[in-house]
């Protein structure tokens, strides 16, 4: 399956979920090919930093400027994972062409809620037009969600999700805004690697089997 994680605000959270994800699904007995196509590198730099560790699974993510829809269709056994930023638009529109599914993570605000229906504005005809897989499915979550119950806007940006055209499921299960999540990245590591019991990756880990609800989820 192709998923490409994509929206236009850099620090949603696009690279951190591709690269917990795809540890995730590598310690669950699923190979992994990723591309990472946003010229900051984040999700390339992650997989080099696992390798100088020596840290296993090691990941293949593959930093490239551009990719063509049939390089991405071409690893049919394998779950392929897209990083893309607005940074390289024209990539985002190739890669979203062969994609199974779109998932979009939203961190809780109005604002990101605005770029989420620009980014769907933006990208809508084109994809709706090239699509290869003509049950692609829109997925958004929130993420970085306020620990704090209490405070509105993540049930807010999730009602105004809803509404939006262009987004078929609005996932329930958002991560929260835990700094396991930032500290374990500049590692090189996932966030259930490094803190295994913590609520990041008990969160982590129910949004990973949601969207990949076949595969048995022991890490
Ligand atoms: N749920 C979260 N809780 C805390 N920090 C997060 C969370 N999600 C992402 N971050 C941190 O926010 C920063 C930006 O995330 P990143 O994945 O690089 O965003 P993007 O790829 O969309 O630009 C990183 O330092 C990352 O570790
Ligand atoms: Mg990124």
């Amino acid at each position: 399956m192709i998923t490409v994680i994509a929206n236009l605000k850099g620090g949603s959270g696009k690279s951190t979920v591709a690269f917990n994800l795809a540890v995730w699904l590598e310690k669950n007995g699923r190979s992994v090919v990723g591309y990472d196509l946003d010229p900051q590198c984040t999700f390339s730099d992650l997989a080099m930093l696992r390798k100088e560790m020596d840290y296993k699974p090691e990941l293949t993510i593959h930093s490239v400027r551009a990719v063509l829809k049939d390089q991405l269709l071409s690893h049919a056994d394998q779950e392929v994972l897209v990083d893309v930023g607005a940074a390289n638009m024209a990539a985002m529109k190739e890669a979203l062409t062969a994609a199974d599914r779109i998932l979009i993570p939203v961190p809780p605000s109005q604002a990101d809620v605005w770029a989420t229906q620009r980014f769907l504005h933006i990208i809508g005809p084109d994809i709706d037009a090239m699509k290869v897989n003509g049950n692609q499915q829109t997925m958004a979550f929130v993420n970085r969600a306020d620990t704090n119950k209490s405070i509105r806007e993540t049930h807010e940006t999730e009602a105004a999700l809803r509404m939006l055209r262009g987004i078929d499921v609005v996932l329930p299960h958002r991560l929260r805004l835990r700094t396991g999540f930032r500290r374990s990245l500049s590692e090189g590591l996932t966030v259930f690697e490094m803190w295994p019991r913590s609520k990041a990756a008990q969160e982590f880990r129910t949004l990973a089997g949601t969207l990949y609800p076949d595969v048995v989820g022991n890490s």
